[in-house]
């Protein structure tokens, strides 16, 4: 049976570094803070925004929200941005994804500052990973990361295979993967016998968006299997993209879900708004 990595355990862990840090930057220099921007009424939006708030608040770093009518237009979208990159006691910036129809999510994201990104959506960082510099990481794969390193699994020398290749997910997935001397075979939709890749991996992440996509047989004996996918069953059940009670039986190590990378997600995103204020505070001295 798998040894299952709890990431509300682990994110509970990092949180609690987070509030420390928090505690030390605004006695040292100002309370970190992070801007929350969602336009529109998703109501997966609202709860992803609320629980982002609420983490906020219970480490300590100050949360603003703004929260924009669907019919808000680009240039006032983008004003707003402009108005929080300009902002000196705002370290975060982050604009809840997707944006009603008729507003460029491309658009907006370029125009966030890349140093208060701590989405690491721009350009500018998604680039840096590339080259192993980094600046600030994307929440969902920096958190799976954080999970590997918590339960000492090595990644050098072994086969790590990805599901997906979403700029989010997939893509800065197999980037991090590969800065710590992983193998790394990218699968995507459009992989010809995926089970002969994923059969050979020693990491397995799954970022498909289909419930129960990867069964026993596509998995190896002993391997980490790590589930991206959060899909709302008719029943309002959440199920991954790994199907749970049969690769349970075959890995060494799973996330479940709920309860895997979802509560890494957020902890990362505190991690990234503490890192931008040190820079700050540093950009000050
Ligand atoms: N929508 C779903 N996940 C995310 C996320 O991590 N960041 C933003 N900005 N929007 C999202």
């Amino acid at each position: 049976m798998a040894i299952l990595l709890d990431g509300k355990a682990v994110s509970s862990a990092v949180r609690e570094e987070v509030a420390k840090e928090t505690a030390v930057l605004t006695e040292s220099f100002r309370q970190p803070c992070l801007a929350v921007i969602l336009v529109g009424d998703d109501p997966a939006s609202q709860v992803y925004v609320r629980n982002k708030h609420k983490a906020c608040e219970a480490c300590g770093i100050r949360s603003l929200q703004y929260h924009l009518p669907k019919e808000t237009t680009q240039k006032e979208l983008l004003a707003l941005v402009q108005t929080l990159n300009g902002d000196p006691t705002v370290d975060g910036i982050l604009c809840q994804l997707p944006l009603p129809e008729g507003l460029d999510e491309k658009e907006v994201i370029l125009s966030i500052d890349p140093g208060k990104d701590v989405d690491s959506f721009h350009p500018v960082n998604t680039g840096r990973i590339l080259s192993g510099d980094y600046g600030f990481l994307p929440c969902t794969p920096a958190g799976i990361m954080e999970l590997l390193h918590r339960y000492e699994i090595p990644v050098r020398g072994k086969h790590c295979v990805v599901i997906g290749r979403s700029n989010i997910v997939g893509k800065p997935m197999a980037m991090l993967l590969l800065n710590e001397s992983g193998t790394v075979t990218i699968c995507h939709s459009k992989t010809k016998d995926l089970s002969s890749f994923t059969r050979s991996a020693d990491i397995l992440v799954a970022a498909v968006g289909k419930p129960d996509f990867v069964t026993a047989d596509m998995v190896k004996d002993g391997a980490t299997v790590i589930d991206v996918g959060i899909n709302r069953m008719a029943d309002g059940k959440l199920k991954g993209d790994v199907d749970f009670e049969t690769v349970e039986k075959k890995a060494a190590f799973l996330t479940p879900v709920p309860g895997g990378v979802g509560p890494m997600t957020i902890a990362m995103l505190l991690k990234n708004t503490i890192t931008a204020a040190k820079r700050h505070r540093e950009a000050d001295q």
